[in-house]
């Protein structure tokens, strides 16, 4: 098992037996943090960070100088040409021509995807607004594995902002890949957990959440952690989310007695803490987000030299030839197909944020009876619909309810196809239709919207 030059853009990317590999790796640097012969003396690690960051920047820094390598950091946007207006797709493959690894974070959902498409080098997604944040669901399940011993059989109440909150997107995947059970406990109704994510769960890995109101006055179920976070007061884009927002709880000794948190609950939060979280906890032995905090080295220790692959130098102490990481040609050509007239519905999508550097890309989740294509965007997983698909090797139009448009979109290569919101865009482009009926349905086919 290796996995060196992979990306790192959704904790889906990893299965449970490479995070297994990245935990047995990160034991080995627990035990010896200041890593000898230095594996990484030759790589250079880019940190690019459009929004602020103390833990995962600092942590992911602190990594690479302790594995004997070097450090490009941009800790403010600002001061680079993204403040001239340069797209996110420039910028990427720019930073890529000086580094061998990108830590990058960015407020567009689907940032990381765009640059793991562009980028020669691998890419860890350290946050993309508010979709996902795998690095600290690494941490996070390392943390639950140093405390309890196992991750599977855990039950995990997921506390806060479950809305916009990335840290719990991902860990709620991650615990579900590891057979943990996860407990939905939104601070608010408004703030509950993405539809998708729910639907993901069941559909990947067939797993049901509990749920648990914490304003309620029930109990909190029997759970193994109480994973708290704060309210992403960044990125709320509704009114009455915000008002919601206002009356959150303070969690401290009284809260966590009312609810029925016993002795054994241990306490995380990804921090950092905005009045969610009172510091009389710090000194109680369940908190355990400081040594959260402190497994990240370690941890992002082992995900860089998996990704950049001196692992292997590190446990054999040769001094083997430094190979710069370069990814096959193949595998930065973005997997999704291009959609015409079909614009990304996410405001928050790195493909709505900078239309005129990323072309709306998508994957086809289904075909409906003759009603269209369901789409899901390439980027940030937005459901979208397609009226068929150009067939470019037959420069043919082909509407969903052609049998051979399954087909074609199982085997053909993303660049082979088309993906049309209205079937005229279709005639402008040059394909043509089937049959003289055919071209009059398509004409009066038009742009479907996702129901
Ligand atoms: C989190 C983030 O940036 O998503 N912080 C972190 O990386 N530990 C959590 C947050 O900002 O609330």
């Amino acid at each position: 098992m290796t996995l060196k030059g992979r990306h790192i853009v959704g904790i889906g990317d990893l299965t449970r037996e490479e995070i297994e590999l990245i935990f047995r790796t990160a034991d080995r640097f627990h035990d010896r943090p200041q890593s000898q012969p230095y594996p990484a003396r030759d790589y250079q690690l880019a940190t690019f960070f459009f929004e602020p960051s103390t833990r995962t920047r600092l942590s992911f820094e602190s990594a690479m100088h302790r594995l004997g390598g070097s450090v490009l950091s941009v800790a403010d946007a600002a001061h680079s040409s993204a403040a001239k207006g340069e797209s996110l797709a420039d910028t990427v493959r720019v930073v890529s021509a000086y580094a061998d690894i990108l830590v990058l974070r960015h407020p567009a959902e689907g940032a990381a995807r765009l640059a793991a498409d562009l980028c020669g080098i691998p890419v860890i997604n350290a946050g993309d607004g508010a979709r996902e944040h795998p690095t600290q669901t690494l941490c996070d399940l390392y943390t639950l594995r140093q405390e309890f011993g196992t991750i599977e059989g855990l039950t995990v109440a997921l506390y806060g902002d479950l809305k916009y909150g990335r840290t719990v997107h991902s860990l709620a995947r991650g615990l579900a890949c590891f057979g943990a059970n996860v407990v939905f406990a939104p601070v608010t109704p408004s703030l509950g957990p993405p539809p998708a994510l729910l639907a993901h769960l069941r559909a990947e890995y067939g797993r049901e959440p509990g749920w648990w109101d914490p304003s309620g006055g029930a109990p909190i179920p029997r759970v193994d952690a109480l994973y708290l976070t704060r309210i992403q007061l960044e990125r709320l884009r509704h009114g009455h989310e915000a008002l919601d927002a206002r009356d959150v709880p303070r969690v401290d000794r009284r809260q966590l007695r009312r609810w029925g948190v016993d002795d054994g609950t241990l306490l995380m939060h990804p921090l950092p803490r905005a009045g969610e979280l009172a510091p009389e906890l710090d000194a109680d032995p369940r908190s355990a987000y400081f040594r959260q905090v402190a497994y990240a080295v370690p941890v992002r220790m082992a995900t860089l030299a998996l990704l950049l692959g001196v692992a292997e130098e590190e446990w054999s102490s040769g001094w083997g030839a430094p190979r710069r990481i370069q990814l096959e040609p193949s595998a930065t050509v973005p997997t999704g197909f291009i959609g015409r007239g079909i614009p990304c519905l996410n405001p928050a999508c790195i493909a709505s944020r900078e239309p005129e550097a990323v072309a709306p890309r998508f994957s086809c989740a289904g075909v409906l009876d003759g009603a269209g294509l369901v789409l899901r965007c390439h980027y940030c997983d937005e459901p979208a619909r397609a009226v068929g698909l150009g067939d470019r090797l037959a420069g043919v139009f082909r509407a969903a309810a052609d049998p051979a448009v399954r087909d074609l979109l199982a085997s053909a290569s993303p660049d082979e196809l088309v993906l049309f919101g209205a079937g005229a865009d279709a005639g402008r482009e040059g394909f043509g239709v089937t049959t003289p009926a055919e071209a009059v349905a398509v004409g009066a086919l038009d742009l479907a919207r996702p129901g």
